[in-house]
């Protein structure tokens, strides 16, 4: 993701349409929404993109069982995914659904050019097949696991099957080149590190077709009684939904957010399908870890899965910005699983939001609306003293690292350094004493000074949490008397000291982030 590219484009993984959101879905499709606004809010010409996966088999199955066509359960189910993501304040870009017009064709002409190069041929497959992931594991893997899906633990079924593959055997050298020489293109390194582990152990040929399908699927160019695989239908949707004269300038994208489960097939698979296509690579394949719940694995049994109601129930109690601001600041972004946890969401949410975010604005504002009847104080040029040099310094440096926390996708390390700057506030206070000053006449100008820097070096904040506190931070700038168009943004300029003006109106509000107990 290099900064002095003034574009950005971010996906999601497309998720399955069986399956009802639930706190994963939810986390990366959020951690997208933070990267995008917060480029947006850098002025970059910005693309998210999230989706559904639409042509697995037993969404045929499934809807057979409902009584509907594989077409209408889908339908369905992208809709509950769409209203979820709308509900939630996703500012997507676009929403792809695979078994749209515009990726089918796409898709089919890719492959064409796949069989034309070569790359793509008839053969015969036999081997381990997990039903429940739509995926073949080599002979060792499924040893491994004694011939039982990871993932579910059913029994693995022996399948053959004539089909076409794809020759990623030819891209062992070139995929790991990639890997070695660029280190980005596989973050956080220990996911690197297994995938170039996993590559060295040598790459066969994979199968992208399969037969009998139902009729729902991507037929395979030139041959109808094949249909293409899913997973090399859905990893398309990358490129399909940009593939067009208005948006082909997004590509390749910055950066793919998925989990550690999808990763072999961003890692390899797709760039090696790409290079048969002779097309850029994406900059980056970011893969997180996984939410646990109150310290297990999530599992409907044992009563401690995040699914949307329970998600609905935390929005409605502490706010969607709350929501997004656990998620992003203690989320499994490195290579270690994280708890969702309710004690430690409310811990959180007292310290971080509560105590330091919001009543630091509550005191900022509320004390400029008494000692100044509501008026933005001078910031009193020349009279800087050392405590005030202090607080401004550490505000002006906050863009720089907030930068340069985004570009590695350190989203938690960017919020703690914006949330830097309102400690910083709160050191200044305790300092200075305003309160104490506000008594003695004599201090007037040194008091609107304090109250000045407090307020300016607050909104400088406001800005760096703005991309995950969107809500709340356009609150707070009603309250100062100012907006920002944060849909294209300027914010190394909006970052430079001195953006608030003498005499505006400044206004006590509802507290930001009331006190919550833990029930
Ligand atoms: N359809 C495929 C992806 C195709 S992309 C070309 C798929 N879909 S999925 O619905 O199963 O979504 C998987 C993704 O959901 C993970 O990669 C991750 O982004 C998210 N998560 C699902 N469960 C999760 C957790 N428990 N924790 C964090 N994220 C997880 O795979």
């Amino acid at each position: 993701m290099p900064t002095n590219d003034p574009k950005f484009y971010v996906s999601t993984p497309i998720y399955y349409v069986n399956d009802r959101p639930h706190i994963g879905h939810i986390y990366t499709t959020t951690l997208a929404d933070v990267l995008a606004r917060y480029h947006r809010l850098r002025g970059d010409r910005t693309f998210f993109l999230t989706g559904t996966d639409e042509h697995a088999a037993k969404v045929v199955d499934t809807a057979k069982e409902k009584g509907f066509t594989a077409q209408q359960w889908a339908d369905q189910n992208a809709g509950v995914f769409q209203d979820t993501f709308k509900k939630l304040g996703m500012s997507n870009d676009d929403f792809i659904r695979t078994s749209q017009d515009r990726h089918t064709s796409r898709v089919k002409q890719y492959i064409q050019q796949l069989i034309e190069s070569g790359d793509v041929y008839a053969g015969e497959y036999e081997g381990w097949y997990d039903a429940g992931q739509e995926e073949y594991l080599p002979e060792n893997k499924a040893k491994e696991y004694d011939y039982r899906s990871p993932f579910n633990n059913k029994p693995l079924v022996r399948k053959v099957e004539t089909n076409y593959f794809f020759k990623l055997s030819a891209y062992q050298d070139r995929l790991t080149e990639l890997l070695n020489d660029h280190p980005q293109f596989v973050q956080p390194d220990a996911r690197r590190n297994e995938v170039l582990g996993r590559i060295r152990e040598g790459l066969n040929d994979v199968p992208i077709s399969r037969s009998g399908s139902g009729g729902w699927g991507i037929a395979m160019p030139g041959d109808e009684s094949q249909t293409v695989y899913v997973w090399i239908d859905a990893l398309f949707n990358y490129y399909t939904t940009v593939d067009t004269d208005d948006r082909r300038a997004f590509w390749p994208a910055d950066v793919h957010l998925i989990a550690k489960d999808i990763l072999w097939f961003h890692a390899v698979i797709w760039p090696a399908m790409l290079m048969a296509l002779d097309l850029p690579l994406p900059k980056q394949v970011y893969s997180h870890s996984f939410w646990i719940s109150e310290g297990q694995k999530m599992s409907k049994s044992l009563g401690n899965f995040i699914d949307l109601e329970k998600i609905d129930e935390y929005v409605d109690e502490f706010s969607l910005d709350a929501l997004r601001w656990y998620l992003s600041t203690q989320g499994p972004l490195g290579s270690t699983d994280s708890d969702f946890a309710h004690g430690k969401f409310v811990d959180v949410y007292n310290s971080d939001l509560a105590n330091t975010l919001g009543n630091c604005a509550a005191r900022v504002t509320n004390m400029i609306v008494r000692y100044f009847d509501g008026k933005m104080p001078a910031a009193a040029p020349g009279r800087e003293d050392a405590e005030a040099r202090q607080l401004r310094s550490v505000a002006m440096g906050m863009y720089e690292k907030v930068d340069t926390l985004y570009e590695k996708v350190a989203v938690a390390a960017a919020n703690d350094a914006a949330l830097e700057v309102v400690r910083a506030v709160d050191t200044f206070i305790e300092q200075t004493q305003p309160f104490k000053l506000a008594k003695d006449e004599s201090q007037r100008e040194r008091l609107g000074m304090i109250l000045y820097y407090c307020a300016e070096a607050l909104r400088i904040a406001s800005l760096g949490l703005s991309p995950v506190l969107p809500d709340k931070m356009a609150e707070f700038w009603q309250l100062l008397g100012i907006t920002y168009d944060t849909q294209a943004g300027d914010l190394a300029d909006w970052c430079q000291w001195g953006g608030l003006q003498l005499g505006s109106d400044v206004q006590k509000g509802a507290p930001l982030f009331p006190r919550k107990q833990d029930k």
